[in-house]
């Protein structure tokens, strides 16, 4: 038996298609979401993903603007930087891309970000709106994968998931998301015990721990749903994700592939969180 792909690039196209409508829509009235995309030193890999970003703006008919600053920027600079594109009527939607260099404090910058501009969904507000199920902006990368579950068809009611990876972006907001659903949720880090064991329990597997190919076939329930929110990049040059692809193909019932799995959701969640924050400004 080997896997049914969930087609994360065509599933992410779609979505961000479906938003076409609701763009020209709010452009009859005169308005335009508006996303700013802040940058701090020269990460490559964030230079990948704020690329990514900006070019699904652009695609969607989404004013972006980038903020790229020095590694050296100091902290009240980049402070004075979100309390302005705060007040900024054309930006609807903040995004500090992280990690951020070390002297610079991370959890007072997306503290400092207007929590109803807050489209990455990391400001306490949104994650305390999460937590009791408010209406807000879900994390992009969870959010997203909730998407790809749902074109399983398969209800999450009752069933048994597994998060591996307690990260403040994808695993705790991610078990929160598939408890919304009413799944039964474990999640699983660095300290758990018979880590291969509860992963088999698994109807849902969920994969965010960040280190290559960790989760082998032997690890998955025969039929289960894998994610693979991993994205690492080998000494060979090759991108592969947390699950072992090939031997968790013969196993798992459904599987995402890295890259064109979780990646493209991400884009297509944020682009979707800037265009409902548009749309509240009225
Ligand atoms: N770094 C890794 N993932 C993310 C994300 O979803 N948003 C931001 N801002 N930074 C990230």
């Amino acid at each position: 038996m080997s896997a049914f792909i969930i087609d994360g690039k065509s599933i992410a196209k779609r979505i961000k298609e479906e938003l076409r409508p609701k763009v020209l829509g709010l452009a009859e009235q005169g308005k335009q979401p508006g996303l700013a995309v802040v940058i701090v030193g020269d990460n490559s890999a964030s230079r990948v993903y704020v690329n990514m970003k900006k070019k699904a703006c652009s695609e969607l008919g989404i004013y972006s603007e980038e903020h790229a600053l020095p590694a050296t920027i100091r902290q009240d600079q980049l402070l004075d930087l979100i309390r302005d594109l705060n007040r900024n009527p054309r930006i609807h939607g903040i995004l500090v891309q992280l990690p951020l260099p070390d002297h610079l404090d991370e959890q007072l910058v997306i503290e400092t970000i207007d929590p109803a501009k807050d489209v990455d969904g990391f400001h306490p507000m949104s994650v305390g709106k999460l937590m009791i199920g408010l209406p807000g902006f879900p994390p992009c990368t969870p959010a997203g994968v909730m998407e790809l579950i749902k074109t399983t068809g398969i209800s999450l009611s009752g069933k048994e998931c597994v998060v591996i990876g307690r990260s403040n972006i994808v695993g705790k907001p991610q078990a929160i998301l598939l408890l919304r659903e009413n799944g039964t949720v474990t999640i699983c880090h660095s300290k758990t015990e018979n880590l291969a064991e509860v992963c088999r329990r698994a109807d849902v597997l969920i994969a965010a721990v960040g280190r290559p190919e960790m989760i082998t076939g032997e690890m998955i329930k025969p039929g289960a749903i894998v994610i693979d929110v991993g994205m690492n990049r080998k000494p060979d040059g090759k991108l592969v994700g947390d699950v072992h692809f090939e031997s968790a193909c013969s196993v798992a019932g459904w599987i995402t592939p890295v890259p064109g799995g979780v990646g493209p959701m991400t884009i297509a969640m944020l682009m979707k969180n800037t265009v409902q924050s548009a749309n509240e400004r009225a």
